[in-house]
C-alpha cells in the first residue's frame, strides 16, 4: 500500500492498545502516537505543582506552559518528555494512573490536547492510540480500531507486566483500579470512551498480540 493512513485504535485501559499500535505503527513505518501518554503527562504536572486535580482553570493555564514530546529508541520503548525532562516511567506510576481519569475529563484540557493530537495525525502516516481517537481526534481516519478484552484478562495482564517489573501488587485491587477508571472513562461527559459507529471491534481476551496485529493488517488489505 503506497498512501499513507490514519489508523485510529481506541478502547478501555490494558486491552492491548499501545503493545499493538506501535507494532503496527513499526510494520507500516508510521510514527505512534500514545495520547494516554498525553494526559499521563498533564496529570504529572498537575500533581507535581500542587494543583487539585478538580481545578480545571488551574490546569489549563498549566497546559499552556508544557511541550509534551516523543522520542522513538529503535525498539525500545519510546521515551516521553516533557519540557525536555524524560517522564517516561514517572507518569505510569500509581499516583498518576489514579488521578488521570479526573484531569482527563476536563472539557478544556481535552480541547487542547485534541487540537495537538490533530496536528501530529494531520498528514496521516499515524497509528494513534486513546479512548477518543476515532471518534473525535481523528473523525475521518481511515481505519478505526476498537480494543476490548475483559476486566479479568486486563488486569491479568497488568499484573504480570507489574511482577516483570518487580513491583508487588494485589490482583483484586488492579482489577478493581481497572474497573474504576472504565467507568470513569466511560460516563464523562466530554468525549466518554465510546466505539465509533464505524469502528471495527476486536475482542483481544484469549488472543496473542501476533493474532491481533494479524486481525488489524487484514482490514489493510482493501
Ligand atoms: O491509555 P492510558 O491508560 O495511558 O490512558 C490514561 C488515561 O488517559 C485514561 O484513563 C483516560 C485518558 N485518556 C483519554 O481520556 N483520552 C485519550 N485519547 C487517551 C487517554
Amino acid at each position: 500500500m503506497t498512501k499513507k493512513i490514519s489508523i485510529a485504535i481506541d478502547g478501555p485501559a490494558s486491552a492491548g492498545k499501545s503493545t499493538v499500535a506501535k507494532l503496527l505503527a513499526k510494520k507500516l513505518d508510521y510514527v505512534y502516537v500514545d495520547t494516554g501518554a498525553m494526559y499521563r503527562v498533564i496529570t504529572y504536572a498537575t500533581l507535581k505543582n500542587n494543583i487539585d486535580p478538580a481545578d480545571e482553570p488551574a490546569i489549563v493555564a498549566l497546559l499552556n506552559t508544557i511541550e509534551i514530546g516523543f522520542q522513538s529508541n529503535g525498539d525500545a520503548p519510546q521515551t516521553v518528555l516533557m519540557n525536555g525532562e524524560d517522564v517516561t516511567d514517572v507518569i505510569r506510576e500509581d499516583l498518576v494512573t489514579n488521578n488521570v481519569s479526573q484531569v482527563s475529563a476536563h472539557e478544556q484540557v481535552r480541547k487542547n490536547l485534541v487540537a495537538r493530537q490533530q496536528e501530529i495525525g494531520r498528514n496521516g502516516g499515524v497509528v494513534m492510540d486513546g479512548r477518543d481517537i476515532g471518534t473525535a481526534v481523528m473523525p475521518d481516519a481511515e481505519l478505526k480500531i476498537f480494543l476490548v478484552a475483559s476486566v479479568e484478562e486486563r488486569a491479568e495482564r497488568r499484573y504480570k507486566e507489574n511482577i516483570a517489573k518487580g513491583m508487588t501488587v494485589d490482583f483484586e485491587t488492579l482489577k478493581q483500579e481497572i474497573a474504576d477508571r472504565d467507568h470513569k472513562d466511560m460516563t464523562r461527559d466530554v468525549s466518554p470512551l465510546v466505539q465509533a459507529e464505524d469502528a471495527k471491534l476486536i475482542d483481544t481476551t484469549g488472543m496473542s498480540i501476533q493474532n491481533v496485529v494479524d486481525t488489524i493488517e487484514s482490514f489493510l488489505v482493501i
